[in-house]
């Protein structure tokens, strides 16, 4: 499984693996894959503080950070996050926040004492993402920033490079891996439909021989339907130099998802997850469920643009947060298809060990294939 990313990286496997939590990063670098967090959530302060705990648990084991700046969005163009946060809070019709509270309220779910979360501003914007990018590269130990949603702005790369690290971006279709590689990124990670998270309309199958072809030599990741170690040696056969995954680390033991969470995703088949706007305002794959298909509706108001969307579903998020049993149905749940894969909360490093023992099956298997009977 080793290819020429992992010495590049200095890791023994390239498995990527994307996550919100501090631990779940730590545990897969420690168990010789690569663990990237995903900032967005997260202020500047609160960053520093998981970063500085990830550097402290990871040994010298290296990680990433994954920042959102979206190559469309409403507002882009300014880059003070206040100013950002006060034009947008004002393009969110009352309508749309009076809709959420009616849902909310039809399904039980509190209010929180501490008031309303309507309004917020995740880090989806160029304004949001660059302290973050800031706070990343003062860690040595990150090797790599990887971008979701549009190639990472010049000056972003330029930073990067400077610092002496790795550039990677997420994409969809063959045109956006090639922009990505004209701007200078260093790995391409190609996301199927089936991924979970933002996503495009092309299968993994389909479309990863297509990204590598295009912007062949640089290294691409396959994602999207990840969840064993056949699938990643059909990836690494059709050429990929590795994996990067994000639904397989929800539901391990080290994830700090709410139990009630994570017993709806094991529970969920491949067939339970939609491609809904109705959380980001972009096309997100997530467990469908009462909030999606309410907003699916024609009688109902339409899903904003990003980052316009959150600023109204952000409500639903701190309520689900605060109340995950009464909101299991109007929660927000991203995750790939793949879901209907996982079974049973496990370990991350039995998870990998998993990963590594089922690629090694799967190329004997095919090794048979070759000899003479
Ligand atoms: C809960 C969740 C949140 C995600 N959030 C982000 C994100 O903030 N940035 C990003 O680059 N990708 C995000 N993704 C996509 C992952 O990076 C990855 O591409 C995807 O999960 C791969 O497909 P898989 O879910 O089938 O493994 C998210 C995925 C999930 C499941």
């Amino acid at each position: 499984m080793h290819t020429d990313l992992c010495d590049n990286l200095g890791i023994e496997f390239p498995i990527f693996a994307f996550t919100h939590c501090r631990d779940v990063v730590a545990a897969v670098s420690r168990a010789g894959g690569f663990g990237v967090l995903g900032a967005v959530g997260f202020s500047p302060e609160q960053l520093q503080i998981e970063l500085d705990w990830i550097d402290e648990h990871v040994g010298d084991h290296p990680y990433g950070v994954d920042v959102v700046i979206p190559g469309k969005y409403e507002g882009m163009g300014e880059l003070d996050p206040a100013t950002l946060a006060d034009h947008l809070r004002a393009m969110v019709p009352d309508g749309h926040k009076q809709f959420a509270r009616r849902l909310l309220a039809d399904h039980g779910v509190p209010e929180l004492p501490d008031g309303d979360h309507f309004g917020r501003l995740l880090g989806w914007t160029a304004a949001t993402a660059a302290p973050q990018i800031d706070v990343a590269l003062n860690h040595s130990k990150v090797r790599l920033i990887a971008n979701a949603l549009g190639t990472p702005p010049a000056e972003v790369i330029d930073e990067i490079h400077q610092a002496g690290r790795l550039v990677a971006a997420l994409c969809g279709a063959p045109d956006q891996a090639v922009k990505h590689k004209e701007a200078g990124v260093d790995i391409v990670i190609a996301q199927g439909t089936e991924g979970g998270g933002h996503t495009g309309e092309v299968g993994s199958l389909v479309l990863w021989p297509q990204v590598i072809a295009a912007v062949a030599p640089t290294p691409v990741l396959a994602a999207g339907g990840i969840g064993s170690g056949a699938q990643i040696a059909a990836a690494l056969a059709l050429g990929a130099q590795g994996v990067w995954t994000g639904s397989l680390w929800l539901t391990v033991e080290e994830s700090d998802l709410p139990p009630a969470q994570k017993a709806q995703l094991l529970a969920a088949g491949s067939r339970d997850t939609v491609r809904s706007r109705s959380f980001t305002g972009k096309p997100c794959r997530m467990l469908r469920n009462d909030w999606t298909e309410a907003w699916e509706s024609p009688e109902n108001p339409k899903p904003l643009g990003m980052p316009l969307q959150y600023m109204v579903s952000g409500e639903a998020v701190a309520r689900a947060h605060a109340y995950p049993e009464k909101a299991r149905q109007v929660m927000f749940n991203p995750v790939g298809q793949v879901v209907g894969q996982l079974h049973e909360v496990r370990k991350v490093r039995d998870v990998i060990m998993d990963l590594v023992e089922g690629y090694l099956e799967a190329t004997e298997r095919l090794a048979r294939l070759g000899q003479p009977v």
